[in-house]
């Protein structure tokens, strides 16, 4: 079985998430990791047994990679992405995948012409309970959306925020709560529509940090051209990370998801719960959220798979720039208060 070999850029939080995942995966060989601070570059090269760089290019040169993870904060994602695509890799980014549109657009442009995969991380899709409730509505079981609506309360105190060189701004995250952490929320509200979003309207504001220049919360509307009407609210001053809520009001019942567990409630009395499959666990070391889970694994071995079958990922660069549009579009509405049609 041909191995890939995959450098890693970004050797900060969530790094061993995609380190341990590549090591784990069966078609994945990492021999190279990247961080511009050379200390974590160098732990992450003794931790993972493979060669430490501290410029990007200079890994992607000369390490003979097959596949780049880029793993840096927001504003790096293009520039990184489109130079391994131009070099002829493979590439796999977290999220989101960019601070703009246009820059979301100039990656999948990149990645195009050099003939390469670009994959973007957005692993709570893998969840059992979003993969539950998905199947749910792609089957007919659920029928018809009627209404959705999902909820994230999470704490990013300023004391998270001054833990980062780059968090809490503008023009290095693109964004506060929205960008960075209900992103993956609305991702799956989006999925779960799976049509194309008619308006945006929304508001932002920092109502509760001392130190960040970007949003700490929002709420919105985003309306589909299928009719469906979705709500948000969203906030990361809340005292804990409280479990995101999800539901959908469906025609054949409510489709409800908090944090990992699913539960469908049909009108006709059945109930169906999904939630976090015991002994499905990864070992990511120290430094590791566990509540990250194990999904960020089931990724990255479904992107090895079809990277191997010469098959496009299942969220490619055209599926996650559906989500950048709806993110650009609620900072939009929300910086300037008018609805913005897509
Ligand atoms: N999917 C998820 O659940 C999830 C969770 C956390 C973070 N993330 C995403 O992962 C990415 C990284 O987040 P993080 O929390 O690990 O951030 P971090 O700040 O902890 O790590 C980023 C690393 O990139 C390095 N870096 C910065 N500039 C660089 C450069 N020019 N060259 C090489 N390295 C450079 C930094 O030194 C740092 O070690 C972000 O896109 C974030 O949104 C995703």
């Amino acid at each position: 079985m041909k191995k890939f070999k995959v450098g890693v850029i970004g050797i900060g939080n969530v790094s061993p998430m995609h380190c341990v995942s590549i090591m784990n995966c069966e078609q994945g060989e990492l021999v190279a990791v990247c961080d511009n601070k050379p200390e974590r570059a160098q732990a992450g090269a003794e931790r993972y047994g493979c060669v430490a760089y501290t410029d990007y290019k200079q890994m992607i040169d000369e390490a003979d990679l097959d596949v780049v993870h880029v793993v840096t904060p927001h504003y790096l994602h293009a520039e990184m992405v489109i130079y391994a695509a131009q070099k002829g890799k493979q590439v796999l980014t977290e999220k989101p995948m960019s601070i703009t549109v246009e820059d979301a657009e100039a990656m999948i442009k990149a990645c195009d012409d050099a003939g390469v995969t670009l994959g973007v991380i957005f692993q709570n899709r893998y969840n059992p309970g979003s993969q539950l409730i998905k199947q749910a509505l792609e089957s007919g079981a659920l029928g018809k959306i009627k209404g959705g609506k999902c909820f994230v309360t999470w704490d990013r105190s300023d004391e998270y925020y001054s833990r980062s060189d780059w968090k809490g701004t503008w023009d290095k995250e693109g964004g506060g709560v929205i960008i960075d952490q209900a992103i993956h929320t609305l991702d799956l509200l989006r999925w779960f529509v799976d049509d194309e979003i008619e308006y945006v309207d929304a508001q932002i504001g920092n109502r509760a940090h001392a130190k960040i220049e970007v949003e700490d919360t929002a709420e919105g509307v985003i309306k589909y051209k299928n009719g469906c009407v979705t709500g948000f609210w969203t906030m990361n001053y809340y005292s804990y990370d409280a479990p995101v809520e999800i539901e959908l009001h469906c025609e054949n019942g409510i489709a409800k998801m908090v944090g990992d567990r699913a539960t469908i409630r049909y009108n006709n009395g059945k109930e169906e719960v999904w939630e976090h499959v015991p002994g499905e666990e990864v070992d990511f070391g120290a430094g590791a959220k566990q509540y990250w889970g194990v999904s960020h694994s089931k990724q990255i071995n479904a992107f090895y798979t079809s990277l191997a079958a010469g098959e496009a990922p299942w969220i490619d660069g055209r599926e996650a720039l559906k989500t950048q549009k709806m993110v650009a579009a609620i900072y939009e509405s929300g910086k300037t208060n008018k609805r913005m049609f897509l």
